[in-house]
């Protein structure tokens, strides 16, 4: 008896502990396998308006493109496929997102006077990644005119191997009910997709035409085309509908001519390819949906279905809303909730799946070491010798900044964009990161900006295109590592103390899966450590300067005359002319923390040689901060160079890179320098506005100058770092906590008051923003870093203290 009693316990306690992972979640390898499936589709086509791809190089994938066709010359001019600036649309993105589950996009386009929804749920089952829908929705702008006419397409292309057939035909006119297509390929199995006949009226005339072109059936073209030309939807679009005008245009009357909509119609010509056109023409407000169904899933999804899941995930992410960001005051209020969800959605939503070749200069030319007096101008004729190559493929899963102007990977945008979605889906953001860490060389570097197969270089000028191997961008993704380093010791400890979210916290709910991770990785964050402090390396004793260390220095390579772009801070100014023996502070902070993050990890792992070396490096990184960076006279860091006699001097312009130390953490909260920074901070003729902290002191004599890009202008990720900060010093022991939970109080409140202002006045969040104005400037629709304003509304509310107030 007593062994069957104990052997019940046992049985009793395995349960409990899968039961809280999700099913079965256990290994690490389990636990990938099982998010491979759970996020395998999405709308991964982040710079479409509604775009939805597997997680797959060869995959399906599948886009909305809409227009009115009241006019003809509307026809074109308000055609929407690629999200772009400037389109009069007030306004679009994911108001609910949930990685796992799906969320609701609304496109308020003013310039075809309709509302577009787009819903997307996805439905977990088989082996291929669950089956998933769409609801497209069309609703007529107020003051619009009832019959509105509206075309909408849905384009659908098999990538590779695979093929992709019509079920049903119709007559010459179209299909009057549902169309369905059966697909089989490797990646996906056997499938179908149906996009419904849906809801909603369609125009009619009477006229010699409308025999042959009627508007209520819906057309199916169908065509072959080359695998490397299938991302050019549009193109396609257009090139079907001008072969379809011509067959019209000896009968047109130019004088009397017929409705716009009846002239540009597909033909229908339904038929076995790989890439098919739906065509729809609705007038006045219209609904439909696309489903996919998965042959492997065992269940087959109708509209009714649709309904009930797009119900049931907005209700969850409502809820899990509300745990993750709770706001604080004064941010609670219901008018912030839309606003959070909003910033919140766009950045996960705007999560993408990216493949195909990048191009790379690997000619390890002698001009990029960067040795000379003048090497910004050998550097120059270097790249002009156009030594790149396509090389690849890679793939790369990943956030992005912008999805009209920057819709792919930028290495150090990623970091803070997977603070506010670690929060949310632990699981997605380790994924992430994998996915960076795979596209990492042998050396330990990472191209900064990945801009991989034709679709994504056709959005940039070919001067922007190259990568090189000897350009560093800031190691941000090591702040997220450190940070899920921490929970997962806590984890280790007392458990995930957090409410466990199935898939979304599975390898904090396992910590020996996450340790796993973990491990895994840490090879691939010290070889990128090395090769930071093996390329980037600065001078010390070449100068004769004085430091405690003879090692610790940085420079970032691939400056310009005026720019560094490689240090993220663009056109920040350094060092004039440039010279080989620069030393650039911000470079040197974030070596810094690189040093102390991977320090943390390596005392987790139990790797006790490295945290030995690191914790030298660290101090040694600390005190050569002050000996070659720190000015008592201005008091702040500056970055330093080399002068006329030969000597080692500093460069100082007050602003962002002024700071870093203090940013990522490298000051103790009693150093007297600490105060001084404190006092920069908040000094309103240098750095502080009302709408958040300005890159460059108002005193600067570069202040507004030249492009004006980090010259004024408040940019958020910076301004993160310092309320994060600052609320880490108001709340430790020491001479200025006072001083800092004023500064926190406020600039908190500047911050998230300056981004609200600007999404209610435009409907957008923007690059950056005004520090006079406030207004939002530069690129629309940036909710990438610029959503970290949702963490911000959750940060602590620390109400002033009344004795406080003076020091400011
Ligand atoms: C998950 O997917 C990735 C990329 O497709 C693949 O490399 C990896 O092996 C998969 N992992 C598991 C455990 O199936």
């Amino acid at each position: 008896m007593a062994r069957l009693s104990q052997w019940v316990a046992t049985a009793a306690l395995v349960v409990s502990a899968t039961a809280a992972a999700g099913p079965e979640a256990t290994s690490h390898i389990e636990i990938q396998k099982q998010n491979n499936q759970s996020l395998y589709w999405g709308p991964y086509k982040p710079n479409l308006y509604f775009g939805v791809r597997p997680r797959t190089p060869q995959g399906l994938w599948t886009g909305l493109m809409w227009g009115n066709v009241d006019n003809y010359p509307e026809v074109q001019s308000n055609f929407r496929y690629t999200c772009e600036q400037g389109e009069n649309i007030h306004g679009y993105g994911w108001d609910e997102y949930d990685a796992r589950d799906g969320g609701i996009q609304s496109i308020h386009d003013d310039g075809n006077h309709i509302d577009i929804t787009t819903s997307f749920v996805k439905i977990a089952g088989g082996e291929h990644g669950g089956s998933w829908a769409a609801r497209i929705k069309g609703q007529v702008q107020d003051g619009a005119p009832a019959d509105l006419k509206t075309m909408v397409y849905y384009y659908i292309a098999q990538e590779g191997d695979g093929k992709l057939v019509p079920q049903s035909t119709g007559d010459k006119l179209g299909i009057d009910g549902d169309i369905e297509l059966k697909g089989d390929s490797k990646a996906l199995g056997t499938y179908s997709i149906t996009v419904t006949k849906g809801k909603g009226d369609h125009p009619e005339v009477q006229n010699q035409f409308s025999k042959i072109r009627t508007g209520d059936k819906t057309l199916l073209r169908s065509v072959q085309v080359a695998d490397e030309n299938l991302w050019q939807g549009k193109g396609l679009l257009y090139n079907q509908l001008q072969e379809a005008v011509k067959t019209l245009q000896d009968d047109i009357d130019i004088e009397d001519p017929p409705p716009a909509w009846q002239v540009y119609r597909l033909e229908h010509r339904p038929a076995v390819g790989n890439a098919h056109l739906v065509q729809k023409t609705f007038q006045g407000s219209f609904e439909f949906d696309v489903i996919f169904n998965s042959g492997s899933a065992g269940h087959t999804l109708g509209s009714d279905d649709v309904t009930k899941e797009i119900k049931k995930v907005s209700q969850s992410f409502s809820d899990r809303f509300k745990q993750v960001f709770e706001l604080k005051a004064p941010f609670n209020g219901g008018k912030y909730d839309a606003f959070g969800k909003s910033m919140f959605s766009n950045l996960i939503g705007g999560v993408g799946y990216f493949s195909g070749a990048q191009l790379i200069d690997r000619s390890y030319a002698d001009e990029y070491e960067e040795l000379n007096e003048g090497f910004w101008e050998e550097t120059a004729r270097a790249r002009a010798r156009k030594a790149q190559q396509l090389e690849g493929p890679y793939e790369l899963f990943t956030s992005v900044p912008s999805r009209p102007f920057f819709p792919r990977g930028f290495l150090w945008d990623e970091g803070f964009h997977l603070f506010p979605i670690a929060d949310w889906d632990g699981d997605l953001v380790l994924e992430i990161i994998n996915s960076w860490y795979n596209t990492m060389d042998e050396d330990g570097w990472i191209p900064r900006e990945q801009i991989l197969g034709a679709e994504a270089r056709s959005k940039v000028p070919e001067e922007f295109q190259v990568q090189y191997p000897h350009y560093a961008n800031p190691p941000t993704l090591f702040l997220v590592i450190e940070d899920f380093m921490k929970q997962l010791s806590n984890a280790k400890v007392s458990g995930n103390t957090k409410p466990s979210a199935g898939l979304r916290t599975a390898h904090l709910d396992n910590p020996e899966a996450g340790e796993e991770y973990i491990r895994k990785l840490y090879p691939l964050l010290r070889r990128q450590y090395d090769w930071f402090r093996k390329t980037q390396r600065g001078e010390i004793k070449a100068y004769d300067r004085e430091a405690s260390s003879s090692k610790e220095a940085y420079r970032w390579r691939g400056r310009t005359e005026e720019l560094v772009l490689t240090s993220g801070l663009d056109d920040y100014p350094r060092a004039r002319p440039p010279h080989p023996g620069e030393l650039h502070v911000d470079l040197m902070a974030w070596v810094g923390l690189m040093t102390k993050s991977l320090m943390n990890i390596a005392g987790e792992l139990g790797h006790t040689e490295d945290v030995a070396e690191l914790k030298k490096n660290l101090a040694a990184i600390q005190q050569n901060l002050d000996d070659l960076h720190w000015s008592e006279k201005e008091g702040c860091y500056c970055d330093a160079t080399i002068d006329e006699f030969e000597e080692h001097t500093l460069v100082c312009h007050k602003g962002y890179v002024s700071l870093f130390p203090f940013l990522l953490g490298l000051m103790n909260y009693d150093d007297p320098k600490m105060g001084k920074i404190l006092d920069l901070i908040g000094d309103e003729s240098h750095l502080f506005s009302p709408h958040g902290i300005r890159s460059l002191s108002k005193q600067d004599p570069y202040y507004e100058t030249g492009e004006n890009y980090w010259r004024s202008p408040v940019w958020m990720p910076i301004n993160y770092l310092a309320v994060t900060k600052l609320h880490d010093v108001a709340t430790h022991d020491g001479p200025f906590q006072n001083k800092a939970r004023e500064l926190y109080s406020q600039l908190r409140k500047n911050l998230v008051d300056t981004v609200y202002k600007s999404w209610v006045d435009t409907g957008f969040a923007w690059e950056q923003y005004n520090p006079e104005t406030g207004a939002g400037q530069r690129t629309q629709h940036f909710t990438g870093w610029t959503s970290l304003v949702v963490k911000i509304m959750a940060m602590e509310d620390l109400p002033s203290s009344s004795t406080g107030k003076d020091e400011l």
